[in-house]
């Protein structure tokens, strides 16, 4: 699995609790974060290589794309290079829609996930009925990484950047549609009090188990710990180890990668 930073870790959550015994390895992209400011031809060119490289670091009989800004943003291409399965992390729009009562949503999103075309084909086929407010915001994916690594986050500075979803009424669902948001998801429901939060995480965990063919009812072994690996030397590495050792992921090593 790889994103930039910490927010796949949202989706690793999802899968190590339908099958704690997979082998899992994680890779933070930390080079090239925030992906959410990327140029496009960059951000794809990137994650082929990417992928390529952790190919040949582990043998995986599957990869995800914990992210939802190279996903809607590659996933498709991807797919033409690798020939195992690549699940990839999209705005749970679907959901959403079908959940709202006033049929006005929000997309909490990156920049770039929001005006992406993949993500402007997901709301005319399965919210045709329904406004979607898009609200790109790069600060949210930093505040989330610092919420996770220091448990602390500025509520005035979150109610601020939220301002264009909560100054609307009508809106009743918001979909986290960036795999950092669901780190903050508490915060952000003491800000937006009256919706629902709406996130892809287990919908991807349960896609992956049918990739590998795996059952809910298959016996379960031992938990097996991840590892992690980055693409930067990380400037605060004992907190970061700290942190995502409640994940159960360990440090691997950096894996270098020319940009
Ligand atoms: N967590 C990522 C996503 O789901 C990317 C955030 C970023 O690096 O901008 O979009």
């Amino acid at each position: 699995m790889f994103d930039s930073g910490v927010g796949g870790l949202t989706i690793w959550q999802h899968i190590r609790a339908l099958a704690p015994d997979l082998e899992c390895h994680y890779l933070f992209d930390n080079a090239l974060f925030p992906y959410g400011e990327l140029p496009q031809p960059i951000l794809n060119q990137r994650v082929l290589s990417l992928l390529l490289k952790l190919l040949e670091t582990v043998a995986a009989d599957a990869i995800v794309i914990a992210c939802n800004t190279a996903s809607t943003s590659v996933l498709n291409d991807i797919r033409l290079h690798v020939d195992i399965p690549v699940i990839g992390v999209v705005p749970a729009i679907k959901p959403a829609a079908a959940l709202s009562q006033t049929k006005h949503i929000a997309l909490l999103a990156t920049p770039a996930t929001v005006t992406r075309q993949y993500t402007d084909q997901l709301a005319a086929d399965f919210a045709p009925d329904c406004r979607i407010t898009r609200l790109g915001v790069s600060e949210l994916v930093h505040l989330a990484e610092h919420y996770l690594l220091t448990g602390r986050l500025d509520e005035q500075t979150l109610a601020q950047l939220l301002k264009p979803i909560s100054e609307q009424p009508d809106i009743d669902t918001v979909v986290l549609g960036c795999t950092h948001f669901p780190l903050v998801a508490s915060p952000i429901a003491s800000v937006l009090t009256s919706v629902r939060l709406v996130d892809s995480g287990y919908a991807v965990a349960q896609q992956v188990m049918r990739k590998l063919a795996r059952s809910a009812d298959e016996p379960l072994f031992e938990r097996v710990e991840g590892v992690y690996y980055a693409t930067k030397t990380l400037p605060n590495e004992e907190d970061f180890n700290q942190a995502v050792a409640t994940f159960g992921l360990k440090k691997g090593r950096v894996l270098n990668l020319p940009l």
